[in-house]
């Protein structure tokens, strides 16, 4: 893989790369729609992501090519930028920018990626590509800044360059990642433990529904926008920051003070998808994986039921393995609105499961999914030879 892309740079730019970086993507086991509420999320890195070849020049321009696609970017070195169409270059513009905006010097760079992660699936493509760009502009033209800040700058290219009110959980997963185990990580303080995913005899699928999102930026700031509205009506009465520092006893005491019942509907869930992230680190630190897995149908059901954000093809998962005596546990990861699912499936079962699971979908869906085991990976690195 580095080899060809080695030589792919060559063939685009006539000269060698000088540095390869990685980001990895990332599947979050439980804790969705919880990190823009200051709640408990608990993703992993992965093993596909983007890679990242570079190579300075002297004519102080930032070339952008790409191995997945066609559109390319060339232009100068200058003070500020603003995202231009929707091409995907203007994720690495944005880090650009903001490294610009907080006054680092940088030099003119030729740079050419590539990703494993497929497009649109929800396992965090864009956040992939943010850090590995920031993390290789940092690397190389001394920046000095620590990884969290490359973090912060990777999701504000988010939520101000591109337009999407996302949290944290993404960047904060592909740069911290670390291999075989989960980030048990408070969005609020941004205190994190890696905890290791130990599942014996089992192992974690990752589940393409192929179901491309759509309107999936807009639904996403409306939830946003309406966890936003439940916080205010409740701070009414209690003092509190975000929807994650209730516990469900005082969230059922003060419910009534959120007045439409589809907010409603959005702040139940995240107060106890909050509470089952505690209670699935608890289970996977003693190993009681079915206790692991049934918060994993919960999960499922509540984003399916009160946050509104699976669908058909997300929800055949979690049904089918509800199904399957080989699978502990199955839910939606990500945004939803279609991209994948996870299960935990027993290892010796996998070709079965794949097969079973394979047929079930198509004769819901009319088309069939894509089903990888997966290895959890580390976070953003350089690699060397
Ligand atoms: C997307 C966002 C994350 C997070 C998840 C849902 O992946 O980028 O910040 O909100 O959705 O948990």
């Amino acid at each position: 893989m580095k080899a060809n892309l080695k030589q792919e740079f060559k063939n685009r730019y006539n000269k060698e790369a000088t540095h390869t970086f990685f980001s990895p993507g990332r599947v979050n086991l439980i804790g969705e729609h919880i990190d823009y509420n200051g709640g408990l999320v608990m993703p992993c890195a992965i093993t596909l992501g983007t890679y990242m070849l570079i190579a300075p020049n002297s004519d102080k321009v930032f070339r952008f090519k790409s191995v997945n696609f066609e559109e390319q970017l060339e232009i100068p070195l200058q003070s500020s930028y603003t995202k231009s169409g929707e091409e995907w270059f203007n994720y690495p513009l944005g880090v650009i920018n903001y490294l610009i905006e907080g006054g680092k010097e940088l030099g003119g760079l030729d740079m050419l990626y590539y990703g494993d992660i497929p497009i649109g699936s929800g396992l965090s493509s864009s956040a992939s590509i943010e850090v590995v760009t920031a993390f290789a502009f940092n690397q190389l033209f001394n920046c000095g800044l620590t990884k969290l800040e490359l973090v912060l700058i990777s999701k504000r290219v988010e939520n101000e360059f591109i337009g999407v009110s996302s949290g944290i959980m993404d960047q904060f997963a592909v740069a911290f990642g670390e291999t075989d185990k989960a980030l048990v990580l408070n969005c609020d303080t941004l205190d994190y433990e890696a905890v290791p995913t130990n599942l014996g005899d089992h192992l974690l699928a990752i589940i393409n529904t192929n179901k491309l999102r759509k309107l999936a930026e807009s639904k996403y700031n409306e939830r946003v926008q309406e966890c936003q509205t439940a916080l205010k009506q409740l701070q009414q009465e209690l003092d509190i920051a975000n929807l994650c520092d209730l516990d469900s006893a005082t969230f059922e005491l003060h419910k009534h003070l959120v007045t439409d019942p589809t907010v409603l509907k959005r702040a139940t869930h995240v107060v106890y998808e909050n509470q089952r992230v505690k209670q699935a680190a608890k289970a996977l630190s003693e190993n009681k994986l079915e206790e692991f897995g049934q918060l994993m149908y919960a999960s499922h059901d509540s984003l399916k039921n009160l946050y509104e954000v699976s669908g058909k093809e997300l929800d055949c998962i979690a049904e089918y393995g509800k199904t399957d005596p080989n699978v502990i546990g199955a839910r939606m990861t990500g945004a939803g609105f279609g991209g994948c699912g996870i299960a935990i499936v027993k290892k010796d079962s996998l070709e079965t499961f794949i097969t079973k699971f394979t047929l079930y979908y198509e004769s819901k869906i009319g088309y069939a999914p894509s089903v990888y085991a997966s290895l959890i990976g580390h976070g953003v690195s350089e690699l060397k030879d």
